[in-house]
């Protein structure tokens, strides 16, 4: 499957900002190769990034209400989202749910709700450094996981699983490759207890202080499925490296697929 590379913009982006969207849809044509790229932008800004994207990039939102319509006053639901021109929306962020008290039942509902409106949901769940050094790390990923993905698991075809540790979002702190690696197969055990075999459908992400540079190392992990990036999504300059450097292992992963095959081929050639 081809990586999700996703920005997620947070509260930043004005109208003037919309340059930096024009430049990284400009690197998608030229340099993504098979990969897929989003960037998650505030709601105010949907439909004016999806214009100047103009089909190079897709957009997405941050956050939806559970409901469709209603008296939710300040809300956004997922429909109006789609109506302005997103393809995907981040549910269940760790600022959502510590800043505005979301549950994983909540969240679970916001997912439900971005496949009521067709759109992808990115579901992120994460642990905090308290309970990373209390070893619960894993079990802590795992319940929410488990709570924060809609009761019907029909509805995740097309969404994505972004592990962010609390600690490493905007804290320039990464896991090292052991600790994400751990996370990420286990991330994938469950989902194939949850979800059968529709689970390789949805990719895990990694999510936590991206960089250009350290992006192609985590992209090479085991089950690693694609990056959510903050503060590296606002600067094109930063993106595109991130975007380049996915483009070069899924180039590296057709090269090898290609040369297995080719091995293949010619030894059963030989076979009498
Ligand atoms: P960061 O944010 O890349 O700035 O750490 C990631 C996120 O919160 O999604």
């Amino acid at each position: 499957m081809p990586f999700l590379i996703a920005g997620n913009w947070k509260m930043h982006g004005l109208g003037g900002q919309l340059g930096e969207i024009q430049a990284i849809a400009q690197c998608v044509r030229t340099s993504a190769g098979p990969n897929d790229v989003l960037i998650c932008v505030p709601a105010t800004l949907i439909s004016r990034a999806v214009d100047a994207s103009t089909g190079g990039v897709a957009i997405g939102g941050e956050d939806c209400a559970p409901d469709a319509a209603g008296a939710f006053t300040g809300d956004v639901s997922a429909e109006m989202l789609k109506d302005a021109g997103a393809s995907t929306v981040i549910v269940g962020h760790s600022e959502r749910r510590r800043n505005h008290r979301e549950t994983d039942a909540i969240v679970a509902a916001k997912a439900a709700a971005a496949a009521r409106a067709g759109l992808g949901a990115i579901i992120c769940i994460g642990e905090t450094q308290a309970q990373r050094d209390a070893g619960t790390a894993l079990r802590i990923c795992a319940a929410q996981l488990e709570a924060s993905l809609p009761a019907d698991r029909r509805l995740l075809a097309g969404s994505a699983i972004a592990y962010e540790p609390l600690w490493a979002i905007g804290t320039g702190r990464t896991p090292n490759a052991d600790e994400v690696t751990e996370i990420h197969r286990h991330i994938r055990q469950r989902l194939r207890l949850l979800m059968g075999k529709d689970e390789h459908q949805v990719r895990i992400l990694y999510g936590g202080s991206i960089t250009p540079d350290d992006a192609g190392t985590i992209l090479r992990l085991p089950e690693v499925g694609g990056v959510l990036v903050g503060g590296a999504s606002l600067k094109a300059a930063d993106f595109n490296g991130i975007i380049r450097a996915a483009a070069a292992i899924s180039l590296e992963q057709v090269r090898s697929e290609t040369s297995d095959s080719a091995t293949v081929t010619a030894r059963r050639r030989k076979v009498p």
